[in-house]
């Protein structure tokens, strides 16, 4: 692991409950992990989202915010970060990324339109299909195969793509998705190569290619470290090289920009930007502040600014190199290569005995929680079952690290009671859903046990803390 180009000046307080009333919590959370309260977790591993430190640069910068209903200065320092990174011309904060892809298919999605995407995101889905679009998922076959070891699991299957842009005529394709650092593939990057080569499919079709860039530092670091010929370029102007092949973007900052709140929906096309003006102040704000405060945009233009910084990003990437590094030693099933911001443990693999009917990523993580306190979120049939669909696809378990706030102790701690529990995994049961919500039933869907979690008497002996 590289060291940290910061230390650390603010520390917040956590505790490891004890082993009954972990149980307890995870038996009311109805063994959702969502919905457990944060103070009984001991590392939340749940989501990297808003959940980084901020830096004291972002803190002072906070300081300065302008609450100006319109034509505050903080929107224009936001706008100029946004620009002089990514180079886009057009840029309307949202309240988070949700609110920018909302927007963005209420611009572009009409019913029976195609989505052409590398795999999903949930967010991202639910709202091309509450437009009344089709998503098409059109990533290379190893996105999906947790053992293969492609170093570009987030490329776009560009014969997939190729056959799908050939037979729609182009005003049926809303648009073309891609990705960065793949969250549903494990944080998996796509090549420059591959994303230019998109580009040219999506001009020649006259179709819009947007970036879900929500993680897109993580995934220039991948390309600078594994594409050949791209070692040398400096990291900003790699970033902007790959925001340059896009007609948009739309941002969770949530994650690569360090904030607790915000989003961005970034584009070229002036007319479409006026469009997207016109919908903003309907469903965030006013367009210069779009659902976040004066405050939140100068956190935000700050956040910017680091993440373009390769030292920053490059630890990040280390954590979860060292993590999974960990959990490979001791021959714990991970998704490989390792990803940016999280490691994904293949629950299929972990929990052979569990069915996928039986919800074992859902299982794994409340096991997870159950022997240690730590929060992880599952990744699988019941973040990707897509209505009465079949689904056979992975069957994950995201550790997720925030930026900037757990030590490798924790880390080290988090891999003892992966460890712990892979050892008696035998004790770990499968669930049966007793409540499903109608939309994105991840959230707040609740289960019961199949069998006894983790025997109390084993689990008591608890694990030593860093
Ligand atoms: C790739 C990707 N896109 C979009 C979103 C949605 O962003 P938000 O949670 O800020 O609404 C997320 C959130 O996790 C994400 O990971």
């Amino acid at each position: 692991m590289t060291a940290p180009p910061w230390k650390i000046k603010v520390v917040e307080p956590i505790a490891l409950r004890s082993e009954p009333e972990r149980r307890r919590a995870l038996e009311e959370a109805g063994y959702n992990t969502f919905l457990l309260h944060s103070d009984d977790v001991f590392v939340d591993l749940l989501t990297d989202s808003g959940t980084s430190a901020l830096s004291q640069e972002q803190r002072a910068a906070m300081e300065l915010g302008d609450e100006a209903y319109a034509g505050s200065r903080s929107f224009f320092r936001l706008e100029q970060a946004v620009r002089e990174t990514y180079g886009y011309r057009h840029v309307i904060p949202t309240h988070q990324g949700r609110g920018a892809e909302h927007l963005l298919a209420k611009l572009l999605v009409e019913p029976g339109s195609i989505v052409a995407s590398n795999l999903y995101f949930t967010t991202s889905r639910e709202h091309v299909e509450l437009a009344g679009g089709v998503w098409v998922d059109v990533s290379v076959p190893e996105a999906s195969d947790p053992l293969s070891a492609h170093p570009f699991k987030g490329n776009v299957d560009l014969e997939a793509l190729g056959h799908v842009l050939a037979a729609c005529a182009p005003e049926l394709i809303a648009f073309v998705r891609v990705e960065a650092c793949l969250n549903m593939a494990g944080g998996q990057p796509f090549s420059l190569e591959n994303l230019a080569r998109v580009r040219e499919l999506t001009l020649e079709h006259g179709v819009p290619l947007i970036l879900d860039a929500t993680r897109i530092s993580e995934n220039t670091l991948f390309v600078k470290d594994r594409e050949p010929g791209e070692a040398g370029r400096a990291f900003p102007e790699l970033i902007r090289a790959i925001a340059e092949l896009s007609d948009g973007a739309v941002f969770s900052s949530k994650k690569d920009h360090f904030v607790p709140i915000g989003g961005v929906l970034a584009l070229n096309d002036d007319e479409l930007a006026e469009r997207a003006r016109e919908l903003v102040v309907v469903y965030e704000g006013f367009p210069h502040y779009g659902g976040i405060a004066g405050h939140d945009m100068e956190a935000l233009a700050q956040g910017i600014r680091e993440s373009a910084d390769e030292a920053t990003v490059r630890h990040y990437v280390s954590q979860s190199a060292y993590l999974g590094g960990l959990l490979l030693e001791r021959g714990i099933p991970i998704v490989l290569p390792l990803g940016a911001h999280a490691v994904f443990l293949d629950a299929k693999r972990f929990l052979p005995h569990v069915s996928q009917e039986e919800f074992p990523a859902q299982a794994l993580a409340a096991a997870l929680y159950l022997a240690g306190g730590v929060r992880s979120m599952e990744r699988g049939i019941v973040s990707g079952q897509h209505g009465d669909e079949p689904y056979d696809g992975l069957e994950l378990v995201r550790l997720t690290i925030p930026r900037r706030v757990y030590t490798q102790e924790h880390l080290a701690y988090v891999a003892d009671v992966v460890t712990g529990v892979f050892e008696r995994r035998d004790q770990v049961p499968g669930l049966r859903m007793t409540y499903e919500p109608e939309h994105l039933r991840f959230f707040q869907a609740r289960f019961e046990a199949l069998g006894v979690f983790l025997e109390p008497s084993v689990a008591v002996a608890e694990p030593s803390t860093p």
